[in-house]
């Protein structure tokens, strides 16, 4: 989709569909002010009488006001004024994109930035013109999102949106110009997530980190086949893929938008393209959503041509572990021992904790770009959901700093995390009678063992851990990949840039 700015007055915009906000028992602000004033008090009017609700997240369609040359208008509705926060701005922009994607028209005119309640902290990114701007932006561009890959649009499906326009001067471009890189990396993390596995599998991602670098001048890829890997000594990576015809593959992209001897952000990605969970075989009921489990994997994807898109001054490396856990005559098994690329053996009780095997020998390969910030994305356990449920990614790490700047990044973006904690007090849960250490911790804590778990292959590193097992994907009405937590590391990208 392309974003634009318009400094155009408001009632002399000619457009398909002006999209202005209300507040609830609030004078009107704004873009809202100038249709009301350019329309003797019509939309107020309609509010009074209760044709236009100011309620959250409420849209409404009007058609050919007077004194207006937008053909429509659509009123958002961001509701009480006490209530309204960064949070609450963020999902009302996706209802008014949620309305566009599936009513009449293919571009539109948005002026919902210029909302402001009394409340509102200049000091918050709510309180900052330039982040409604691209949230805004990124929002609808998200929720314009229809999967047609391997589905035909229905006849009645309207056509999706293409221009975007947005009340602002040159000032404002930089906004525009995050919105478009966030955009972009949360469709492409979606894109991969929804997929099918007999479509996305380890090659396919290996295609597709191909697409990116071919794409930017200063990106550049490397894919580890199974020799390769062998050579590396990466024997957990390599278990966990040995049950499937399709090749494990290590895939590395590299970044350089700084000089060449600065130390790179890694980021790592857990590409499991379907987890059935191996000779420790899952139970068949919605066994078919393990084909989210590369989310982690699709996530550092998205961040990683986000930054190429806005060429961010960082350097960065993007590994993804990328590997399908099948039951097999070959499969690994529950009791084998596997020596990791690190040296540390793992005794292997469970197939279905398959996640942390190829991470591992992800880590330990990844110390080689000694990194100022190393960090690990994985749908890595059913206890993140049993904890968190779909609202956040679960953060993990020893170094409070980097944790804070996470969390922080997430609030930014409305990509959000909660840090668990990583106390050595969990580690004896993963001690083996017959390695150095066994792929699962018990019953207590699941997330945290994970992450303990990966912890031993991080030695000195500032490392980070992030579960987005609960995040990534959402069952219900808007079935199938949310594209996080994209949105959070790109943040954290920028922060890092500036
Ligand atoms: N990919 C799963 C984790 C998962 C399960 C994510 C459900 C989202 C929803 C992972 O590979 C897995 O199977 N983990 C096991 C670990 C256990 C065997 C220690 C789990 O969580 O049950
Ligand atoms: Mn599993
Ligand atoms: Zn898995």
């Amino acid at each position: 989709m392309k974003f634009t700015l318009d400094t155009t007055p408001i009632p002399e915009l000619d457009t398909a569909c002006l999209v202005i906000g209300i507040l609830e028992d609030t004078p009107l602000q704004g873009a809202a002010r100038l249709v009301d004033q350019a329309s003797n008090g019509a939309l107020q009017h309609l509010i009074d009488s209760g044709d236009v609700s100011p309620d959250w997240k409420d849209t409404t369609m009007l058609h050919g006001l007077e004194g207006i040359a937008a053909k429509r208008i659509l009123v958002l509705g961001f509701g009480e004024p006490e209530k309204f926060n960064a949070v609450r701005y963020d999902n009302a922009c996706t209802s008014a994109g949620a309305y566009l994607r599936d009513h009449v028209t293919t571009s539109a005119h948005i002026c919902l930035h210029d909302i402001e309640a009394d409340n509102t902290d200049p000091g918050s990114s709510l309180g900052q013109l330039h982040w409604r701007l691209r949230q805004v932006a990124v929002n609808v561009d998200r929720a314009n999102y229809r999967y047609t890959a391997t589905k035909a649009p229905k006849d009645h499906d309207n056509d999706p949106l293409e221009i975007l326009s947005f009340s602002g001067g040159s000032d404002l471009q930089s906004a525009l110009d995050e919105a478009r890189g966030l955009a972009k990396g949360y469709l492409r993390s979606k894109e991969l997530g929804n997929l099918p596995p007999n479509i996305c599998n380890p090659a396919f991602l290996a295609e597709t980190a191909h697409e990116i670098a071919n794409s930017y001048e200063n990106v550049s890829v490397e894919v580890l086949e199974e020799d390769e890997m062998a050579k590396l000594k990466m024997s957990a990576l390599l278990a966990v893929g040995r049950g499937s015809v399709n090749g494990s593959k290590l895939i590395v992209l590299k970044y350089q938008g700084q000089d060449d001897i600065s130390r790179p952000v890694v980021l790592v990605g857990k590409g499991i393209t379907f987890d059935t969970g191996g000779i420790s075989l899952k139970p068949g009921s919605n066994m078919e959503q393990m084909k989210f489990d590369m989310g982690g994997a699709a996530s550092v994807i998205g961040a990683f041509e986000a930054c190429a898109d806005m060429q961010l001054p960082i350097n960065l490396v993007c590994v993804v572990a990328a590997a399908e856990n099948m039951p097999d005559g070959d499969a690994y098994r529950p009791g084998d021992v596997l020596t990791s690329m690190s040296g540390k053996t793992i005794e292997v009780l469970n197939t279905d904790a398959e996640g942390r095997l190829v991470l591992c020998d992800a880590l330990t390969y990844s110390q080689r770009f000694n990194p100022t910030a190393l960090i690990d994305v994985a749908t890595l356990t059913g206890a993140c959901v049993i904890a968190l449920g779909h609202h956040a990614s679960a953060i993990m790490s020893k170094h409070d700093d980097l944790a804070e700047e996470l969390i922080e990044a997430g609030q930014t973006a409305i990509d959000r995390g909660w840090r668990l904690p990583l106390w050595d007090d969990y580690q004896p849960q993963i001690k083996s009678a017959f390695a150095d250490m066994k792929n699962v911790g018990g019953m207590g804590a699941g997330s945290i063992t994970a992450g303990c778990f990966l912890s031993r292959f991080t030695t000195d590193q500032r490392w980070a851990h992030i579960d987005c097992a609960g995040s990534t994907w959402i069952w219900g009405d808007d079935k199938g990949s949310t594209g996080r937590p994209a949105g959070l590391l790109t943040q954290f990208l920028i922060n890092q840039a500036s």
